[in-house]
């Protein structure tokens, strides 16, 4: 069945830039209370005035107290969003390990600390949404090995957590390469010739939008059988 996001309190870590906030947008447009969460302070605040949010925080997921700070006073969450993250590249035998462990701190501990912090403010009938990407299936390049591994891992997580924090669901999205604040900002001078090239190889032709990939996200919070899920938001992105 699927469940009225009317009135329900939805929580978006990563819910200030790209993806989380188009997945914000549409969750208020479905009725939903909508409180976004992001590094940075003007930013957050700025997109919560602007879409009219019903609430803001900060945090930095790779530090658990922060995450608790964040969350200690939303009374009841009924849909956690857990997207917040970065594009983590560097090789296994070169790059340094604190920062490669971020890949994991910003995705699986995170999740860890928030849903430690929440506890049973967490709805029995709600649901939490994480976030993978086509790399988990099909790492791409030397350096993505680690972001690779910690994709897969939420997707195990996921289904592992489904089981364990039963009848509450948890689903993972796995998007393809999509039109982000972190895209430009990871590619740099160089986005135009990558998308080119990448483009020139995906099925449709073309990267896919945080809208596309928000749209995805409201789907599982609001679709009541999906459960241990991942759903490929990637235009085929997989099959090449
Ligand atoms: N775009 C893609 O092609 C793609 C593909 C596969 C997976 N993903 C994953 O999808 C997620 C969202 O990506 P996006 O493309 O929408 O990126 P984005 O536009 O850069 O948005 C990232 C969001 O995460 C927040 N954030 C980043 N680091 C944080 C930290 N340490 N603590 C708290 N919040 C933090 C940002 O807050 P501020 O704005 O305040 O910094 C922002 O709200 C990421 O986990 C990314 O790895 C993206």
């Amino acid at each position: 069945m699927t469940m009225s996001l009317q009135n329900r309190s939805v929580v978006i870590f990563g819910g200030t830039s790209g993806i989380g906030l188009a997945a914000a947008k549409q969750a208020k447009e479905a009725g939903a209370r909508v409180t976004v969460i992001g590094f940075d302070a003007a930013g957050a605040q700025r997109v919560a005035n602007e879409n009219g949010f019903s609430g803001w925080r900060t945090a930095d997921v790779t530090k658990p107290d922060t995450i608790g700070v964040a969350l200690v006073d939303i009374a009841r969450v009924d849909h956690l969003v857990l997207l917040a993250g970065t594009f983590v590249a560097g090789k296994v035998l070169d790059a340094d390990v604190t920062y490669l462990r971020r890949a994991f701190d910003e995705r699986i501990w995170a999740a860890v600390h928030a849903l430690r912090a929440l506890g049973d403010r967490l709805a029995a009938d709600g649901s939490v949404t994480f976030i993978s990407g086509v790399l988990g299936d099909r790492p791409n390049a030397a350096g993505t090995a680690v972001l690779a591994a910690a994709s897969a891992a939420m997707e195990a997580f996921a289904r592992g957590l489904a089981l364990e924090l039963s009848p509450r669901r948890f689903n993972t999205v796995s998007p393809g390469t999509t039109d982000t604040p972190l895209l430009a900002r990871t590619l740099g001078n160089g986005r135009e010739a990558y998308v080119a090239a990448l483009t020139e190889k995906l099925p449709l032709h073309r990267l896919g939008t945080a809208d596309e990939v928000g749209a995805a996200v409201v789907f599982l919070m609001s679709n009541d059988l999906m459960n241990g899920e991942t759903l490929h938001v990637d235009g085929g992105a997989r099959l090449i």
